[in-house]
């Protein structure tokens, strides 16, 4: 049995693309009995670029409620808040002290971080080892990431490394990373990459009312209503074919090379689907926001069974450093 672990950034509500993009596959990936599954919110790490208390807290239960609300199963899934972690802290101090200085001056993410960002603090420095510490505290074998992070798990495989060689001793696990090859892509309302960074997305996590304007926005060009349309340079059109059955974007097919059809009815379509396929998780993500006890008691019953795994491994590397 593999212990996959992953960890998942504290930036606010899903979009669609990360839910179709990531929290889905990683559901169903989570589901699979072969595996036995960690998954957290780092919400440490959101503390290198976000500074409001109120943010950083409504952040982390949007995301827990997300995947709640989508469907991830906290028996099998170990699901937590790295916050409620404080030894990953702790052991980040130790894995300071062997990690090579120009290693984190020379990251990817650091560069380009603290090219564009004002706050550019030791935190955003650091953020690599705290990132191996959630991943080595766990003993993980397999950390599913975006090809983004590839350099951070190098640098944490590194500094496993660095530990077991100085101490002569296979202290800590070095995990092995996986990248998805096939990963979609959903585009966003302007057909650029669906991202938060673009404000293009779509929040399925909003009143009707607000999802349905929210559809409605999506860019189209000007064929005027009665011409036969292009489905595939279509916006709405690759949106749609994202969350429908096959059967149903074949109709859509043929009504926009039918003519007659315009891209408000598209755009009506595309809601009516997006509220109906998730019409579950959206009431349940609603019913969490509002009862956030709930988010806690799955969080806390997470970070409990974390710990059992993740203390003795720090016990271990504590005894072997000499305390
Ligand atoms: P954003 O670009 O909105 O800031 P993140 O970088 O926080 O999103 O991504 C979180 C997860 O969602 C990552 O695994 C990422 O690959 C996935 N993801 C984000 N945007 C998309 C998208 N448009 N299509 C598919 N997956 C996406
Ligand atoms: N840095 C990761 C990201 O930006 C999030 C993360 C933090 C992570 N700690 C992790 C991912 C440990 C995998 C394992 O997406």
């Amino acid at each position: 049995m593999a212990r996959i672990l992953t960890g998942i950034q504290a930036t606010g509500v899903p979009h669609l693309g990360n839910i179709l993009g990531a929290i889905e596959p990683a559901i169903n990936l989570a589901n699979d009995p072969k595996n036995e599954s960690l998954l957290f919110i780092a919400n440490l790490h959101t503390l290198t670029s976000i500074k409001e208390p109120e943010v950083i807290r409504e952040n982390t239960y949007a995301v827990a409620a997300a995947w709640l609300a989508l469907g991830l199963n906290t028996e099998r899934t170990i699901f937590y808040r790295q916050s409620d972690i404080p030894e990953v802290t702790e052991m980040t101090w130790y894995l300071n002290c062997f990690t090579p200085f120009p290693m984190l001056a020379n990251a990817h993410s650091f560069k380009d971080k603290s090219d564009r960002l004002s706050d550019v603090n030791a935190g955003l420095f650091d953020y690599p080892v705290l990132m191996a510490c959630d991943i080595l505290m766990y003993d993980a074998d397999i950390v599913p990431v975006g090809k983004d992070q590839k350099q951070h798990l190098e640098m944490t495989r590194d500094i496993a490394g660095s530990i077991n060689h100085n101490l002569g001793k296979e202290t800590l696990k070095q995990p092995e990373a996986s990248f998805d090859e096939n990963v979609m892509i959903v585009p966003g309302i302007d057909g650029e990459k669906m991202s938060k960074s673009y404000g293009n997305t779509i929040n399925l996590f909003q009143t009707d009312k607000k999802l349905r304007k929210n559809v409605m926005k999506i860019v189209t060009d000007t064929t005027p209503l009665e011409k036969p349309k292009n489905p595939d340079t279509c916006n709405v059109f690759k949106i749609y074919k994202l969350v429908a059955s096959d059967e149903e974007v074949a109709t859509m097919r043929k009504n926009y090379e039918a003519g007659g059809y315009g891209y408000g009815h598209a755009k009506q379509e595309l809601y009516e689907k997006l509220r109906d396929r998730y019409s579950e998780p959206r009431e349940r993500f609603q019913h969490l926001m509002d009862n956030k006890h709930e988010i806690d008691q799955e969080l806390e019953k997470g970070a409990k069974r974390a710990r059992e795994i993740g203390r003795p491994v720090l016990s271990r590397l504590r005894k072997e450093l000499g305390y």
